[in-house]
């Protein structure tokens, strides 16, 4: 199948861009990525080509480079733009605030600008969870407050703003402001996933690496939350899942209904305890842990009403727990240094 569609993903060598760009390659689009491999490796795009069996287009350079937007515009006719660059390391973002709005709010502006100028008015965002804060009950539903509590979430949130001024200045804009929830696991063939380039701020990398032995245990922040085992509970959501949530968006942007801000999560909610038993499982091996204190900033739970999804997008998430666990361990399992 081809589409004779062109999409530019920014930051497709990523962890989710990566696992995307197969998607998008599978349902027939070209894709063009534009990566500066501040987080990533251009082995991880070498692997997308081979497992998706056709290429890609690679420019290598930053959303801030306008004129190296301007001649990437010119030189490919873009359908749409699904907007994964950017920075994401919460503790990183309280040190270095500066570097993250520019990198974050000043790229997508810089973006948004050569969009404007070619005429390309169809963007996918890569928001958060995140952005919602500590909310106030649980499932969390799109319409509730948003808020952040760091410059991270600070910079998603600005750029939802800023994307919503965009669509009420021109209403050729179509816009998708995707908030994750937990992203986790990794394409079936153990080639793609996620390769954290420091010592992992996240659960399910933490959990793998500790699994492969670069680690020796996992800290587990917090045991006295209200929760049902005490630590804290979370949405995961597999990569694959979530790569084809955006296949579906960009189908939505082609019904031009304007800007739309939706969950992509499964509605339920698991705890680090229970996601330790299930990777246990996957890996075949007692995971040592030791139970620590809370960790800054942390909420008790956080999961998705995923139900707008499900009737704006026409998308759900399929794959279980086991299959997030048991991807993510492959991965893990055939590349322990990731692509190195
Ligand atoms: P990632 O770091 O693996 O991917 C981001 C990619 O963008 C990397 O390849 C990096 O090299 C590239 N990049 C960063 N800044 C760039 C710039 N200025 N110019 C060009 N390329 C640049 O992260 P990911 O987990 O794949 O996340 C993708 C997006 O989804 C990010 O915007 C992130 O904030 C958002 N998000 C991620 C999660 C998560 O848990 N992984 C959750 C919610 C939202
Ligand atoms: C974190 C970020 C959030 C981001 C999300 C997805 C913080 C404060 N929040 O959220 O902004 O959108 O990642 O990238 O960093 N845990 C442990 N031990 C560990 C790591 C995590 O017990 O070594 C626990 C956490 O306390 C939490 C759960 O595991 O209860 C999930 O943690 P994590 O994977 O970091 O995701 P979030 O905290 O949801």
């Amino acid at each position: 199948m081809h589409t004779n569609k062109t999409i530019l993903v920014t930051g497709g060598a990523g962890y989710i861009g990566s696992h995307t760009c197969i998607k998008l390659l599978e349902a027939g689009y070209d894709v063009v990525v534009l990566d500066n491999f501040s987080n990533s490796s251009p082995e991880a795009l070498r692997r997308v080509e081979s497992l998706a069996g056709r290429p890609t287009t690679l420019v290598q350079g930053d959303i801030n480079d306008h004129a190296l937007l301007a001649r990437l515009f010119g030189a490919h006719k873009i359908d749409a733009v699904i907007h994964f660059a950017g920075l994401k390391a919460v503790g990183e973002s309280v040190e270095q605030p500066l570097r993250y709005y520019h990198n974050n709010v000043t790229g997508t502006l810089a973006l948004c600008q050569a969009m404007q100028t070619a005429g390309v008015f169809n963007l996918v965002f890569s928001s958060s969870a995140t952005v919602y804060g500590d909310p106030a009950s649980l499932p969390i539903r799109e319409d509730f407050a948003t808020g952040a509590t760091n410059p991270y979430g600070r910079s998603k949130l600005i750029i939802e703003e800023i994307l919503s001024d965009l669509h009420r200045s021109a209403p050729e804009w179509n816009l998708a402001l995707l908030r994750y929830f937990n992203p986790v696991g990794a394409h079936p063939s153990g080639r793609i996933g996620e390769d954290p380039s420091d010592i992992p701020n996240n659960l399910m990398p933490y959990i793998a690496q500790v699994a492969v032995g670069r680690r020796d245990h996992l800290s587990v922040f917090g045991s006295d939350y209200d929760t049902k085992d005490g630590t804290g509970v979370r949405d995961y959501i597999h990569v694959q899942d979530l790569a084809e949530g955006h296949v579906k968006a960009l189908e939505w942007l082609d019904r031009k209904e304007g800007l739309k801000a939706i969950n992509l999560g499964t509605g339920t909610g698991y705890s680090v305890l229970e996601m330790l038993k299930a990777f246990e499982k996957a890996c075949g091996k007692p995971l040592p842990y030791k139970l620590v204190d809370r960790r800054p900033g942390d909420i008790a739970s956080c999961y998705a009403d995923p139900a707008m999804a499900r009737d704006v997008l026409g998308w759900s998430a399929k794959l279980g727990l086991e299959a997030m666990c048991e991807d993510a361990w492959r991965w893990q399992r055939d590349n322990p240094k990731g692509y190195e």
